[in-house]
C-alpha cells in the first residue's frame, strides 16, 4: 500500500455499520484510515469501531466533545478502551475544559490522540458573525489552535486554508483538514475547501475526505485518484 494511504482518513458518514462497513470491504487494500462520525457511531456505537480495529485500520473517532470540563473528561475515558487513534474535542470548550480533555487522555495508556477542531470547515465569516464572532474565519481558527495547545492538545483540525498559517505559528502540531474536495468535485455544505494536493502542500498530515469517495459512482475509482493526487506531494 503507497504512503498516500498514511495520509487519507475516509469518513464513513452512514446511517448503520453494514453501510459503512461494505465500503471499507471495497476500500481494504487501498486505504489504512476510517472516520466514524456522530451518524455512524449513534447508529452503530463502539461495535464499529472495535471492527475497524480489529481489522488494523487507523481509526479517527471524530465525536467532536463539547460540554462542560468534567462531562468532557469523562467521556474521553469512557472511549479510551476502544482503541481510536485519533478523538476530537471542540476547541470553543474552552481552555478549562481543553486541559481536562488532555489531563483525562495523560492517565490513560489506552487514550486517543486528542485533536482539538477550531472552526468548522462548513462555517465562513457570515455564519461565524451570527454567532456573535466577529474575527474572520482564519483568524478565529488560530486563536483556538493556540487555546488548544496551551491547555495541552497539539493535534488540530482546521480547514485547508489555514494550515499553512497553523504549521507556521504552531509547527509542532498534527494537521488535519476536511474540507477536502478534488476539481470538479461538489463543495456540498462546505465552504473553506482545497483540493487534496493543495491541502497537503500547505502543510495538512492528514485529509478526511467524505462524500467526494462515498457519493461517487465508484468509491474505489475516487479513493485512488485521491491516493495518486497525493502521491508525489511532499
Ligand atoms: O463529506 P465531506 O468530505 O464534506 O466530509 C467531511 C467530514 O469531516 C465530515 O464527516 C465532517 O463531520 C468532518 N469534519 C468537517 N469539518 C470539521 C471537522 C470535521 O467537515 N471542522
Amino acid at each position: 500500500m503507497s504512503s498516500a494511504a498514511d495520509k487519507l482518513i475516509v469518513a464513513l458518514d452512514f446511517p448503520n455499520a453494514s453501510q459503512a462497513l461494505a465500503l471499507v470491504d471495497q476500500l481494504e487494500g487501498r486505504c489504512r484510515w476510517f472516520k466514524v462520525g456522530l451518524e455512524l457511531y449513534i447508529s452503530a456505537g463502539n461495535h464499529v469501531v472495535l471492527e475497524l480495529k480489529k481489522r488494523h485500520f487507523g481509526v479517527f473517532l471524530d465525536l467532536k466533545l463539547h460540554d462542560i470540563p468534567n462531562t468532557v473528561a469523562g467521556a474521553v475515558r469512557s472511549v479510551a478502551g476502544l482503541g481510536a487513534d485519533l478523538l476530537t474535542v471542540h476547541a470553543g470548550g474552552g481552555p478549562a475544559m481543553l486541559a481536562a480533555a488532555a489531563e483525562a487522555a495523560a492517565g490513560l495508556p489506552q487514550a486517543s490522540r486528542l485533536l482539538a477542531v477550531t472552526v468548522l470547515t462548513s462555517m465562513d465569516a457570515a455564519q461565524l458573525a451570527a454567532t456573535g464572532i466577529a474575527a474572520r474565519p482564519a483568524e478565529q481558527a488560530l486563536r483556538l489552535a493556540k487555546v488548544a495547545h496551551e491547555s495541552g492538545i497539539q493535534g488540530l483540525v482546521c480547514s485547508p486554508e489555514e494550515a499553512a498559517q497553523m504549521r507556521h505559528e504552531l509547527p509542532g502540531s498534527i494537521l488535519v483538514t476536511p474540507g477536502i474536495r478534488p476539481v470538479g468535485a461538489s463543495v456540498g455544505d462546505q465552504k473553506r475547501v482545497a483540493t487534496p494536493a493543495a491541502a497537503l502542500s500547505a502543510g495538512a498530515d492528514y485529509l478526511v475526505v467524505g462524500r467526494p469517495i462515498t457519493l461517487a459512482k465508484d468509491p474505489v475509482l475516487a479513493a485512488e485518484a485521491i491516493l495518486s493526487e497525493i502521491a508525489f506531494v511532499k
